[in-house]
């Protein structure tokens, strides 16, 4: 696809509503819908500061996205995103489980999956999920690709299908939860707590030392799970911004 060059010196590759990539000198951005529904777009920023991130949200409505919002960010990140006019729309909390304590085994088989089946995670997450955080596709794949290494778990449901699966993303003294669905059907059943044991008895073998998973402040089920399990909120929250 051509490169395309906006009137703040932006150049974009990929057309909205798909996913797009900015550059502008060592600036580098990437947006995409917020998902399958919602057709915010979502701007991570890779590389650049307040001006590059004006210019992608300006190029944004243009092109026809309703608004921006950023991806979660530490309150550390949040000022060049305030200063581009951007202003706090959700906040997530942090949790963290230290990995120095042995990991109980989980309750029920849970199998690494090397060769996961999006399309059955997919509709794990579409039933576990309110719409609104619902991941699609291209959402599922970057939850898989965040960290340089990472590994997905599932509970199968019979041969076919998916009780529940978890994502890991390996970090180097930190590993991170990127994402854990059970089916309505099988929860309540100890499944959760199954997969995230299973993960972080992997991430502990791996040599992290803790283990670090945003979630909703108001989510319920998974801060209730999380603390079953040991975790911690951490006194920040994560940001995500919106403009627009
Ligand atoms: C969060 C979720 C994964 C929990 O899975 P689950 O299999 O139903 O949970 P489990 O049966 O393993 O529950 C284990 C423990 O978690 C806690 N828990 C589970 N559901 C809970 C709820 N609704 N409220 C409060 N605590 C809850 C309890 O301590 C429970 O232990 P207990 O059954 O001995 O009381 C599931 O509800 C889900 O997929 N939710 C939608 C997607 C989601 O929010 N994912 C996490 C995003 S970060």
């Amino acid at each position: 696809m051509a490169l395309a060059e906006t009137p703040q010196r932006v150049f974009q590759r990929g057309t909205w509503p798909g996913s797009i990539a900015f550059r502008r000198g060592w600036a580098r951005a990437e947006a995409r819908p917020w998902n399958d529904t919602f057709d915010d777009a979502v701007l991570r920023v890779i590389r650049g500061g307040t001006p590059f991130i004006a210019a992608c949200t300006t190029r944004l409505a243009e092109v026809g996205a309703p608004s921006v919002l950023s991806t979660p960010l530490a309150a550390s990140a949040v000022k060049p995103w305030e200063l581009a006019g951007f202003k706090e729309h959700l906040a997530l909390a942090l949790m963290r489980l230290s990995l120095d304590s042995p990991i109980p085994a989980p309750e029920h088989l849970v199998a690494r999956d090397e060769q996961f089946d999006i399309d059955l995670m997919l509709q794990v997450d579409k039933a576990a999920f309110p719409e609104f955080w619902r991941f699609d596709r291209a959402a599922l794949v970057e939850s898989t690709q965040a960290t340089g290494r990472s590994s997905v778990f599932v509970i199968r449901d019979g041969d076919l299908g998916l009780a529940g699966f978890a994502v890991l993303g390996y970090g180097h003294a930190i590993s991170y939860l990127q994402r854990l669905a059970v089916h309505p059907d099988w929860q309540g059943k100890g499944m959760g707590r199954s997969l995230v044991r299973a993960v972080a008895r992997s991430a502990s073998r791996a040599g992290s030392r803790a283990m670090l998973l945003n979630t909703q402040h108001d989510n319920e089920a998974a801060i209730g799970l999380y603390e079953a399990l040991g975790f911690v909120k951490l006194p920040e929250s994560l940001s995500v911004l919106k403009a627009g």
